[in-house]
């Protein structure tokens, strides 16, 4: 039963990479415990939001400039002494970045779960699944401007771009590879990648010019000069509609979300850098399991299992306690990193295991003051906040999209993706 099972999702996993190309989503927006958001998936004909590779063409960018001078809104790019850009290390950190040959099995790239044209992020899942299908406990973050991340993961566990990498790289249920040796090796046997570490860092291929490479190329991800930014710092004031002046006024006024989510006089991350415990991480940790939960296991075939059998088809997601795990201080309990709101709207779902699937839903979380806890922020509490004050706030957080989205999924469509079956 388990074998089938798997075999199922496994079928189902593929199906939903393959069958491509935008299309008529049909309605019936279910949840089926596994927390997925894909609408329509339970009916027979289904169509992902995900492009078919045939389907992916795109133009390059100048990723350099995006470095140099970054759209409004932002500061300057921090770049470590270590790691100066060049263009050519710009290049080898993309062509990493979207090459599947770097998993265990030539499956999964960095870029299929961190999607371009899925806001860099994943869409559809609400917590990431990796090499064949396995399971992970949180949310893949967005990585537009992950240069100015001064923590990384959602627990903070990591603090440079550089290092950052060999996670993914490593870990069973993201890329799969059993050690760094198999990485290099792999690599170094490719014929594409001859000679190209030598002429980018005078050095061959080992763990740190990986790491230096993919890191450079996530950098350039700078996306800003959105409508808030060209009204906010570029005094444009047609650039934006009076509702969502009105919600940036309650973002840093009554709401206060400014406390957390940082506004500078002259740039804005919309991140203090720090972790905070909202209650969204208490609640999911301690709240009772259903005795049986839903899954879908193929398009149009849904069923009712068991929750023992549940976590054999799809793996017992561990409890999450935030940064308590990693300073064990348990007033850390259920502490996460403030996530950047720069293209916020692209980015669903949200949270750190993505159980809101919409930002309507964020702010009511937040206007009911999170949930109580011990450890609860104190900046946390009831915002008593109107119907028309969330929607000017809703309003607010749409108006954050930068300018250049489609230039950067148009790059990373030109990448090519190291497929074997081509
Ligand atoms: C199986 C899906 C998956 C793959 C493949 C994957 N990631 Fe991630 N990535 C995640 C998840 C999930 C997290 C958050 C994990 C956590 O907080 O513990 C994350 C976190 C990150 C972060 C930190 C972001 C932040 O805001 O803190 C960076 C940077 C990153 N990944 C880059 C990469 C790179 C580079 C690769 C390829 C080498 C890669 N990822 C491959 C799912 C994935
Ligand atoms: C005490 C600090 C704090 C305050 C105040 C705060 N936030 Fe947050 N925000 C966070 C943290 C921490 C998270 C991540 C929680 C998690 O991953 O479980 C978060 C997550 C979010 C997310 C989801 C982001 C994503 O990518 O998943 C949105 C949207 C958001 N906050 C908007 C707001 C709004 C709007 C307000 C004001 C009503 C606000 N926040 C007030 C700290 C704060």
């Amino acid at each position: 039963m388990k074998n089938k099972l798997f075999y199922f999702l496994f079928i189902a996993l593929l199906s939903s990479v393959s069958y491509a190309e935008k299309g008529n989503i049909p309605a019936a927006p279910q949840l089926h415990g596994a927390g997925d958001d894909k609408t329509g998936y339970d009916t027979k004909n289904y169509i992902t939001n995900s492009k078919a590779l045939a389907t992916r063409v795109g133009k390059k960018a100048d990723l350099m400039a995006l470095i140099k001078q970054p759209p409004l809104g932002l500061p300057a790019v921090p770049i470590p002494t270590h790691n100066p850009i060049t263009v050519e290390k710009i290049d080898l950190g993309r062509k990493l970045f979207y090459d599947r040959r770097l998993s265990l099995n030539n499956t999964f790239s960095c870029a299929m779960c961190h999607v371009p044209e899925q806001g860099f992020t994943h869409n559809e899942l609400a917590t990431s699944v990796g090499l064949e299908g396995r399971s992970g406990r949180r949310n893949n973050p967005t990585l537009y401007n992950i240069a100015y991340a001064e923590k990384l993961f959602h627990d903070g566990r990591e603090d440079n771009l550089e290092q950052q990498v060999w996670g993914p790289l490593l870990a069973h249920n993201e890329m799969g590879n059993p050690s760094p040796g198999i990485v290099l090796r792999k690599i170094r046997a490719l014929e594409d990648y001859n000679g190209l570490f030598e002429r980018v860092f005078g050095k061959p291929l080992n763990m740190e010019t990986i790491g230096m490479a993919l890191a450079t190329y996530q950098r350039s991800l700078n996306s800003a000069n959105s409508p808030f930014d060209q009204w906010y710092f570029g005094q444009n004031e047609q650039a934006v509609s009076a509702n969502v002046k009105n919600g940036f006024k309650l973002f840093s006024g009554k709401a206060n979300c400014i406390a957390c989510h940082t506004v500078k006089k002259d740039h804005a991350l919309f991140t203090n850098n720090l972790l905070h415990n909202t209650g969204h991480g208490f609640r999911v940790s301690t709240q009772p399991r259903p005795a049986k939960q839903m899954i879908t296991i193929a398009p149009g075939q849904t069923i009712e299992i068991e929750s023992d059998l549940f976590d054999s088809v799809s793996e017992k997601k561990p409890n999450d306690v935030g940064l308590y795990e990693i300073t064990e201080n348990p007033a850390d309990r259920w502490k996460y990193k403030t996530p950047t709101l720069r293209n916020i709207s692209l980015t669903a779902p949200y949270m750190h295991d993505g159980a809101f699937k919409t930002l309507k839903e964020v702010i009511e979380f937040y206007n009911q003051g999170g949930v109580p806890n011990e450890d609860l922020d104190p900046l946390i509490k009831p915002l008593n906040l109107t119907y028309n004050e969330q929607s000017d706030l809703l309003a607010f957080l749409n108006s954050l999209t930068g300018s250049n989205v489609d230039e950067l999924i148009s790059d990373g469509f030109a990448a090519p993706v190291g497929d074997t079956q081509q």
